[in-house]
């Protein structure tokens, strides 16, 4: 049976005899002997490979094992003499499956930009920058179904296609089969949905939370985890079209209990990923960002910093630091009004909460002010907001309003309204951005460069 190198290095003994299977990474050509570097994906180290002259076909085998070359190698393990590894494979036997042409093969450097490997997004995987991306990143998501299973909240799949522009926000793509060339038309001139493949215009969603708050409904605490699309064209290095949420929900819990329940989910994650990526992370600490394991041990280690937008507001409008956008009572935070609480003035993660009514979307509970709703926003360093959740407005008659005031119509909206009819609860719930929180695990500096197949404006050839 062939055998992940992981599990090798991490206990492989001399003397096992075995067969690994991967791609070469490097190869040093000696007097009579050879070493090759082979990966497998399984884990940022390879397994050196020491081929002696008296192979069969040694010559031939060894003009073969070029970087990129796809091999299955077996041999007996052995101690290494070498520094930097334990144990060694002396091969007796190496089948090449697949030569990569050292001419052509574009991963030979060391080193490429960032920017490089994203024009050969079919091969950056092979990197050792991006394997560490991906197998932290594959961390992150298992860390968050233990969190939620432990528990007991219930993973549901939220749909892809909806009718609903859950944030409000109009950055939605449409879908549709109509025929584009010849668009079928109301009799004042608009676009017939009704003649569309839903008998309604429909669109990727933005959000899984309206379905979650109908499932929380019935089985008190649930979450999503799954793909959701922004059509906003923002070419920025934290936004993407298409990226994955995570987004639980919880009956009969209140903002505060949001707050904590956020808090302790992400200390769980830096947690987790520190434990089963110890490799990983020291690479990032490394080569990416030598802050990312102070960072992490920050986040863990400590509790987050808790301020009202408005005092937010008063804290920004007292530095003396110069931004590029205004920033007073009723606006928004931009990413830069988000870094400098979080990356400069407290140095930790910060939960800004009861954001101006008008700024944020139609769900969120109206506080007694009138001028503030129940919201909360987890804004990070270097990354600004990496969460965005609020409590959920229960009450029947301020949801329609609010729901009017924001130009809806709320008969659109009359089975989640219906929730608020039929046994409503109070109840609250948040979105983290998947990438942002790999990106701010990792210190990668650019968002396409945490998820395998990165969709922005104008971008989605691979
Ligand atoms: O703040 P947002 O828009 O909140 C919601 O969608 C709510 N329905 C969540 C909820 O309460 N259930 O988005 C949540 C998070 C943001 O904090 C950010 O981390 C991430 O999603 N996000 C993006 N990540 C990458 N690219 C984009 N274009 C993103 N837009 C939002
Ligand atoms: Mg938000």
């Amino acid at each position: 049976m062939t055998r992940r190198i992981a599990e090798l290095l991490r206990s492989g003994q001399p003397d096992e005899s075995v067969t690994i299977q991967g791609w070469v990474r490097t190869k040093r050509e000696l007097k009579g002997f050879a070493f090759i570097e082979v990966n497998d994906g399984s884990s940022m180290a390879g397994l050196q490979v020491v081929l002696n002259s008296d192979l069969p076909d040694y010559e031939t085998v060894l003009k073969e094992l070029n970087t990129g070359a796809s091999v299955e190698v077996s041999g007996v393990l052995v101690a290494s003499q070498g520094k930097g590894q334990r144990i060694e494979l002396k091969a007796s036997s190496v089948k090449v499956y697949g030569d990569a042409d050292p001419e052509t093969y574009p991963l030979q450097k060391k080193r490429h930009s960032f920017e490089f490997l994203r024009t050969i997004g079919h091969l950056r995987s092979r990197t050792n920058t991006l394997g560490a991306v991906f197998r932290v990143r594959n961390a992150c998501a298992t860390a968050i179904h233990q969190f939620f299973q432990e528990r007991d909240f219930l993973w549901i799949h939220a749909p892809i296609i909806t009718a609903n522009d859950c944030e409000g926000a109009g950055e939605l793509f449409t879908i549709t089969t109509l025929d584009l060339k010849d668009v079928p038309k109301t009799d004042n001139q608009e676009i017939d949905f009704s003649q569309d493949f839903f008998g309604r215009r429909a669109y990727l969603t933005v959000s899984g939370q309206l379905e979650a708050e109908v499932m929380a409904m019935a089985f008190s605490n649930v979450y999503t985890f799954g793909p959701t699309f922004r059509a906003e064209n923002s070419n920025t290095s934290r936004h993407l079209a298409e990226f994955w949420m995570v987004e639980p929900e919880m009956a009969f819990c209140d903002l505060k209990g949001d707050m904590d329940l956020a808090e302790e989910f992400l200390k769980y994650i830096f947690n987790w990923v520190l434990e089963k990526c110890p490799e990983d992370m020291e690479f990032f600490n490394q080569r990416i960002d030598n802050t990312v394991l102070a960072t992490a041990e920050n986040i863990i280690n400590n509790q987050f910093e808790r301020i009202t937008y408005t005092e937010a507001i008063a804290l920004l409008e007292k530095t003396d630091r110069k931004f590029e956008f205004p920033i007073e009572w009723g606006l928004d935070l931009q990413s830069e009004h988000e870094r400098y609480l979080s990356e400069d003035l407290f140095k930790k993660p910060v939960i800004v909460s009861d954001y101006p009514v008008g700024i944020k979307a139609f769900y969120m509970r109206l506080n007694n002010d009138e001028k503030t709703v129940a919201a909360m926003d987890v804004l990070a360093p270097k990354i600004g907001e990496i969460i965005g959740g609020s409590q959920r407005e229960e009450r029947l008659d301020v949801l329609e309003k609010r729901i009017r005031n924001q130009g809806m119509n709320p008969e659109d909206l009359w089975w989640y309204l219906d929730l608020r009819r039929y046994g409503t609860v109070p109840h609250a719930g948040f979105g983290l951005g998947f990438e942002r929180v790999v990106q701010f695990m990792t210190g990668m500096g650019n968002i396409r460069d945490v998820i395998p197949f990165p969709r922005t404006p104008l971008s989605a050839e691979f």
